[in-house]
């Protein structure tokens, strides 16, 4: 019998990548997206690299009736849930906050009401790091104490995490919630990446941006941080190594008892500071990138990496790929994204 998995938020930058590992190990996922974050065109994407269009569907899910038609549509044929639509960007999540509460929480509460209803079980879940704040040990690990969020956004992964953990302890769910560090790179294809509309969020595609000559300067956020070089350091993790964790998650998910919650860290238990990215960039692809030195970021942790021994250990989670191919593929994306 297939195995058909729901995919939330499935043409994402982590969704899409996560549908092509599912299918190459056989299952059959069914996306669900609202298109606010996502393009369409993603699934030609997914058929030219496996050779398959994943089934889709446009569904808001902040509409319960529209998921209630899903699971009804799909009943007994769900083996489980990986739950990755949200609304993710810092700075916006300041300015709307009611927005980023309202559709993050109210997604995540109808999902797991529908998953009680039609007695879907297990389900992996988008955290992230920044739950830890600027933790006080490094490598940081799931014990480490939750901080207070710094954005709203932030808060939203926080307070999923704590509906999933009090859903778990009062209706038969399984959950695993992934607290992913910091997803880099594309499918070694080019054929798929992240999509930016406008500037980008993130420090991979800002290199790669300056790279390309679009932008003079790459501006790193301060050089008086207490660390090696000066500069911030954070875990960087091969997207498709991400995408890989959340199938070993969802068999682990099945396999647990009901009531069950768990959390991961999925990071590769090193830490890069911005200008060990800079120069790693510049050394694997042959490319400069000039920088300058500017006023931190506001809401900027110090240092963040993962200790990653309990994936390993449970998951059976392992990162194939290291930072030269991180950062090539996603070189080799921001060219392919020029020539469209
Ligand atoms: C950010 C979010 C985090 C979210 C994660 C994944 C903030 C404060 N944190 O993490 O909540 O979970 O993305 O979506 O936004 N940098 C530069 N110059 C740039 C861009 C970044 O120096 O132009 C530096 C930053 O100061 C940081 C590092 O590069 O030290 C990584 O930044 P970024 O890619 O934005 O990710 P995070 O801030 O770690």
């Amino acid at each position: 019998m297939a195995k058909k998995v729901l995919v939330t938020g499935g043409l994402g930058y982590i969704g899409s990548h996560t549908v092509i590992e599912l299918m190459n190990q056989g299952y059959e996922p069914l996306i669900i997206d609202n298109l606010s974050n996502s393009e369409v065109s993603v699934l030609d994407r997914i058929e030219k690299i496996t050779g398959k269009r994943p089934e889709f569907q446009q569904i808001e899910m902040r509409d319960k009736e529209q998921l209630q038609e899903v699971f009804w549509s799909n009943n007994n044929q769900i083996v489980g849930v990986i739950h990755f639509a949200a609304v993710l960007l810092v700075g916006e999540s300041v300015e709307q906050p009611l927005h980023y509460y309202f559709n993050n929480l109210t997604s995540t509460i109808n999902l797991l009401e529908c998953m009680n209803e039609f007695d879907v079980k297990p389900i992996v879940f988008s955290s992230s790091c920044t739950v830890y704040g600027n933790p006080d040990q490094l490598p940081v690990s799931e014990n480490a104490p939750i901080k207070a969020a710094v954005s709203p956004y932030g808060n939203t992964k926080k307070v999923c995490e704590d509906i999933l953990k009090d859903a778990s302890v009062a209706h038969p769910i399984k959950v695993v919630s992934l607290r992913y560090f910091n997803p880099i790179g594309a499918h070694k294809s080019a054929l798929l990446g992240e999509f930016q509309s406008g500037p980008p969020h993130h420090l991979v595609p800002f290199i790669t941006e300056t790279a390309t000559g679009k932008r003079a300067k790459l501006n790193i956020f301060g050089d008086d941080w207490n660390t090696a070089d000066g500069t911030c350091v954070r875990d960087y993790i091969h997207v498709s190594d991400v995408a890989e964790a959340h199938i070993n998650a969802m068999e682990y998910a099945i396999k647990q008892d009901d009531n069950s919650f768990n959390v991961f860290n999925i990071g590769s238990g090193n830490g890069y500071s911005v200008l060990e990215m800079v120069k790693s960039f510049e050394k694997t692809t042959g490319k400069q990138v000039p920088y300058q030195i500017v006023a931190r970021r506001p809401g900027d942790v110090e240092a963040v990496y993962a200790d990653n021994t309990k994936a390993i250990k449970e998951l059976n989670f392992k990162t194939k790929r290291g930072i030269d191919e991180m950062l090539k593929s996603a070189w080799d994306w921001e060219q392919a994204l020029a020539k469209q």
